[in-house]
């Protein structure tokens, strides 16, 4: 591996599970503060990385994952064709279809455009562009019948769903993020041309957050709701750990971790006629600035057990934040999601890393389906969950390790 990322020390890991254990609290605030110091486990915090307005491609994982979200997003599904191909023809298709994301990848990524690139000059400030590969089940089974183990979906069928077809599992997900968005149509654009003969397009997803110029990095967001989110979220080691485990046995495959991706509608209309003791009760922090119902600072605790002069919790049972607090270290999920705005249609499109979707993802949106506050106003209708490769080193290409495990190298 050209660029090895550090991993957590035991230290930092046993601290980071008891405090998580102990506390059931994960937040940016929280445990944050005990972590390995490191800002960023990605390879955005690789020496050799050029400069500013670049991601290394090269690393034990990807990048896109444990960095903090460009300004735009678009999560491009694709399916595999299968045209007349034995499973041995589509195994082979799709190593061609990975060593072609490879390649481009890592050309977009480095401010060069594709081979036989019609706009080449489009990719020259790759303003942080990240591309980011995951398989579905099936493609990984394709691959090896034992290397996707049960977790790796389909997830179950949550009550509240309401799914379409259109933003359904797609075979591929490439998870592109850039801070331009000028930059990000011409990387999808390049990869949607090259990949036409032998793929078709599921989904383009597209998604936006803050420019980077408009806060700080890595600060919570705005959603379309007007909360402020993303502030329990792991940070540094333990969003490593969140994401990759302590070890690599950890996750499904050594250095690989899983994507949910969900696209879930907000109805602002209804929104709107919410005031505003009303939406602090449904979320249980304030709109305002963020700070949770049990607190005055944004970074104080989401205290349950808070209650106000009458005796009454001061975070409603039913408000999202008491449904989705994790219930121990094996429950945090990165959530690195982005909002979606498409005339009238608007909505999250929620994506979250973790090291297993079983023990974290499932029983965290389990309880949410059961009962929400914010499920008055949000819909889930798109759903896919993803085992996303590890990174790989100069000369290989993006699932060569799980080729290799399964002897079909
Ligand atoms: C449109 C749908 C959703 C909206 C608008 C929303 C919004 C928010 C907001 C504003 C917060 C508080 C700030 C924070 O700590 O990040 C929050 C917390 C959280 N949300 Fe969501 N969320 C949505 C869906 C989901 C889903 C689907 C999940 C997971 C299955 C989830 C998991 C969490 C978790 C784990 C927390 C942190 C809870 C804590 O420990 O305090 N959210 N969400």
């Amino acid at each position: 591996m050209t660029n090895p990322a550090p991993r957590p020390s035991r230290r930092v890991v046993l601290t980071g599970s008891a405090a998580a254990a102990l506390g059931g609290l994960v937040g940016g605030f929280g445990i944050g503060q005990i972590t390995t110091g490191r800002a960023e486990a990605g390879n955005t915090t690789d020496p050799a990385a050029p400069s500013a307005g670049y991601r290394g491609f090269h690393g034990r994982h990807q990048a896109g994952i444990l960095d903090d979200a460009q300004a735009h997003a678009v999560f491009l599904g694709i399916d595999l064709v299968p045209g007349d191909l034995d499973a041995s023809g589509q195994r082979e298709r799709l190593r061609s279809i990975l060593k072609l994301l490879t390649e481009d990848a890592q050309r977009l990524m480095s401010g060069q455009g594709v081979l036989a690139d019609t706009e080449p000059e489009m990719a020259v400030m790759p303003a942080n562009l990240t591309l980011t590969v995951g398989l579905s089940r099936t493609m990984i089974e394709l691959i090896g019948d034992s290397l996707a183990p049960d977790s790796l979906g389909p997830l179950p069928d949550f009550g509240i769903d309401e799914l379409r077809e259109e933003y359904g599992q797609s075979d591929v997900i490439i998870q592109l993020c850039a801070e331009d968005p000028t930059v990000l149509a011409h990387a999808v654009r390049a990869l949607r041309k090259n990949l036409r003969s032998i793929t078709t397009v599921k989904f383009e997803q597209r998604g936006f957050t803050h420019a980077t110029s408009s806060r700080p990095a890595g600060s919570p967001f705005r959603n379309l709701f007007g909360q402020v989110d993303g502030i329990n979220n792991p940070v540094g080691g333990n969003r490593e750990i969140a994401v990759f485990g302590f070890e690599p046995g950890d996750t499904w495959f050594p250095d690989a971790t899983t994507l949910v991706l969900r696209r879930i509608s907000m109805d602002l209309d209804s929104w709107d006629e919410v005031d505003r003791p009303g939406r602090d009760f449904a979320l249980g922090r304030r709109q305002t600035d963020g700070s949770p119902l049990s607190g005055n600072q944004v970074q104080d605790p989401v205290d349950l057990n808070a209650v106000n002069e009458m005796g009454l919790p001061r975070i409603s049972a039913h408000a999202h934040v008491a449904r989705a607090m994790p219930h121990g270290a094996q429950e945090v999920l990165w959530r690195r999601g982005y909002s979606y705005l498409d005339g009238s249609n608007a909505g999250l499109l929620f994506a979250s890393y973790q090291r297993d979707v079983a023990e974290s993802f499932i029983p965290v949106q389990s309880r949410l389906a059961e009962l929400d506050a914010l499920n008055e106003w949000t819909t889930p209708i798109g759903s896919a969950v993803y085992g996303i490769l590890p990174g790989v080193a100069e000369g290989m290409y993006l699932g060569q390790q799980l080729f290799e495990a399964a002897g079909r190298s």
